[in-house]
């Protein structure tokens, strides 16, 4: 297999992390990836907030009701915002940067896990987006789409295991009846 295909089969979401702290380099690599991902048009609507501060992880942790609790434990977490006045393609924008910075730090050996914002709510019923804008001072025409946390893996996870690959969603040519 080559190293990409490799790659992709490796990455799964870590949620415990280590207390390593990640290198600057390492840092920079990550932002490196989001700057370099593909954006409509060109537009780069995105912004990226690298917060390290364990007080400001604590408070991304509760930016919703579930499953966010994770970022309270990560090394480094990096918000990822679009300005939806510059692209109506923002959440796909912003989404890739989101994927390409997992994956370059799956191909530095450390864990991440993406925790969605957009569309989701806190504990109590605030709009995550919001609550996220108001903690890091964002201006209002950003919106918030992700927060990765990333971290030095305290948790082994199998690679993807290929017999559950969804073959039946992929059709050749056109659908049949029942979309089958
Ligand atoms: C759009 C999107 C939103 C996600 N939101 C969360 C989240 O809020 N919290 C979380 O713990 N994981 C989140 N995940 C991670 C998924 O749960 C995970 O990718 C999925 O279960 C597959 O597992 P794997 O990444 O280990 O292959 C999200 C992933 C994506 C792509």
């Amino acid at each position: 297999m080559n190293n990409f295909a490799a790659l992709i089969k490796q990455r799964r979401s870590i949620r415990q992390f280590t207390e390593q702290l990640l290198t600057p380099e390492e840092t920079e690599l990550i932002l490196r990836a989001a700057l370099m991902a593909p954006s409509s048009k060109r537009g780069n609507p995105w912004r990226f907030v690298v917060v390290e501060d364990k007080e400001m992880l604590k408070r991304l942790a509760e930016c919703k009701e579930h499953s966010a609790t994770f970022l309270e434990g990560c090394a480094l977490a990096i918000v990822v915002a679009a300005d939806a006045t510059v692209s109506d393609v923002w959440v796909e924008d912003a989404s890739i940067a989101s994927i390409y910075m997992q994956l370059q730090a799956e191909d530095l050996g450390l864990g991440s896990c993406w925790c969605q914002v957009r569309n989701r709510t806190t504990e109590q019923e605030t709009d995550s987006n919001e609550y996220v804008r108001q903690l890091l001072d964002l201006p209002y025409q950003l919106e918030v789409l992700s927060i990765i946390g990333f971290g030095h893996k305290a948790q082994e996870r199998k690679p993807f295991d290929e017999e559950k690959l969804q073959w039946e969603k992929v059709h050749v040519g056109k659908m049949g009846t029942n979309g089958e």
